[in-house]
């Protein structure tokens, strides 16, 4: 089973989140799965933040669009220059694109965040052309039913995140075929030991970072150098297994294709 330190993207990403090693955790086995997609043109980056992770998995290739409902993020990726055309929308309302405009869409550790599912899975699907893949990246329920710390900060976690969709296999199949997006697999990640890591880290970086609640620690990181929290980080994760077996990860890729109605 591989391990994050097998990684051909973990001293880059050690060294770009250099204070969150949460977010190192779990971007690893993200690009890894990325960047294995054959990319069909043109495609959609949805919910695209600020570019970072689909220019480290494609890196020199040009993303036809990119879709964010956050203007920080949005400017922070017209600058990386990695995307033909960026709009502001909120996806679970409506996409700013043409019926059947793409055939690719991918949405990294985003769709979770958007309220409305079943609108932002409708829009997809009338966005993609007949045959046309949507690829998603998301933690999953095994996340939560394994979250190693007292279960009401499971709760605080959801809603400051906000985390609102923590779906299983059969939950995401049958939001996908609703909307005719057929053929759906699962290639999993983030078994129970690695999984467990990654949710005590998160919620105590995202508890200081989003919630403004002061841990002492974390301010003390602030004063050391980076090369010793990289170091940290390194010794920390490297030799964590971040591949899992089909039905065990607590983060999946998820693949479905648009059919023919
Ligand atoms: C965890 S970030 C991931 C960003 C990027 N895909 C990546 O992998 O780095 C989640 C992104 O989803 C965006 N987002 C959240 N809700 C959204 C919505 N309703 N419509 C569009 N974008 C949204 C956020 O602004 C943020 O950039």
């Amino acid at each position: 089973m591989k391990a994050i330190k097998d990684s051909r993207f973990f001293e880059t990403i050690v060294n770009y989140y250099v204070r969150s090693p949460s977010v190192t955790l779990c971007r690893i086995p993200e690009l890894e799965l990325l960047s294995q997609i054959q990319l069909e043109r043109p495609v959609l980056d949805h919910c695209c933040g600020d570019g970072y992770i689909a220019a480290t998995a494609f890196s020199k290739t040009i993303i036809d669009a990119g879709v964010d409902i956050n203007n920080e993020q949005l400017a922070a990726a017209q600058q990386r220059g990695n995307y033909k055309r960026l709009e502001r929308a909120d996806a679970g309302v409506a996409l700013p694109f043409s019926d059947e405009e793409f055939a690719t869409v991918i949405n990294n550790s985003g769709i979770e965040h958007i309220p409305d599912l079943e609108v932002a899975i409708a829009e997809i699907a009338r966005v993609l052309k007949v045959g046309g893949k949507v690829y998603l990246n998301v933690l999953n329920s095994r996340y939560f039913d394994r979250w190693p710390l007292n279960p009401e900060t499971a709760i605080i976690y959801k809603k400051f995140q906000p985390f609102y969709h923590a779906l299983n296999e059969e939950d995401w199949r049958d939001i996908l075929e609703q909307h005719n997006l057929k053929n759906v697999t699962f290639t999993d990640y983030l078994p129970e030991s690695t999984s467990k890591m990654l949710a005590s880290l998160d919620y105590r970086y995202s508890a200081h970072y989003f919630r403004k609640r002061i841990s002492p620690l974390l301010i003390l990181e602030r004063f050391l150098p980076t090369s010793w929290l990289i170091q940290r980080w390194r010794s920390m994760l490297e030799n964590l297994p971040w591949e899992a077996t089909p039905g065990t990860g607590s983060g999946f890729l998820i693949c479905a294709t648009k059919a023919e109605v």
